[in-house]
């Protein structure tokens, strides 16, 4: 799946590796697998887990920030979830709480490709699907 083009006022910003660069969708189909995560600069400079699909990427990031304390939250993918190693808070494979004490979910973000090619997070201000809730990071 590829997110449709960004651009136009939808406050689309590129995500950075570790090193900050841009990340060309291209390059990241090549270096993973499908259901592969990881983080990348996003929003805020907060980091964000993108997820890709057997030839792309989800039209949606989430943010690793733990709504816990605000610890990273890693990936364990042998458990299909997010699994924070400060209080023992978990999420499922969307990012929706399912162990406390972490008592909201992780906060998502629209991704889109740049015409340049370059993968790009933007706000989220709808509705949460996982919840049905408004969102509460917005
Ligand atoms: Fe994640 Fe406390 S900061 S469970």
């Amino acid at each position: 799946f590829f997110p449709k083009l960004g651009g136009g006022g939808g406050g689309a910003s590129p995500v950075g590796d570790i090193n900050g660069a841009a990340v060309p969708l291209k390059k990241w189909v090549a270096g993973h697998k499908d259901n592969d995560r990881e983080l990348v600069q996003g929003l805020k400079g907060d980091a964000y887990y993108l997820i890709s699909t057997p030839d792309g990427i989800k039209d949606f990031a989430i943010n690793a920030t733990c709504t816990h304390l605000g610890c990273v939250v890693p990936w364990v993918r042998s458990a299909n979830k997010f699994c924070c190693p400060c209080h023992g808070s978990q999420y499922d494979e969307n990012g929706k709480v399912v162990r406390g004490p972490a008592p909201l979910s992780l906060a998502l973000a629209h991704t889109s490709v740049l015409e340049s090619g370059d993968i790009a997070v933007a706000p989220w201000p709808e509705q949460d699907f996982r919840t049905g809730l408004d969102p509460w990071w917005s």
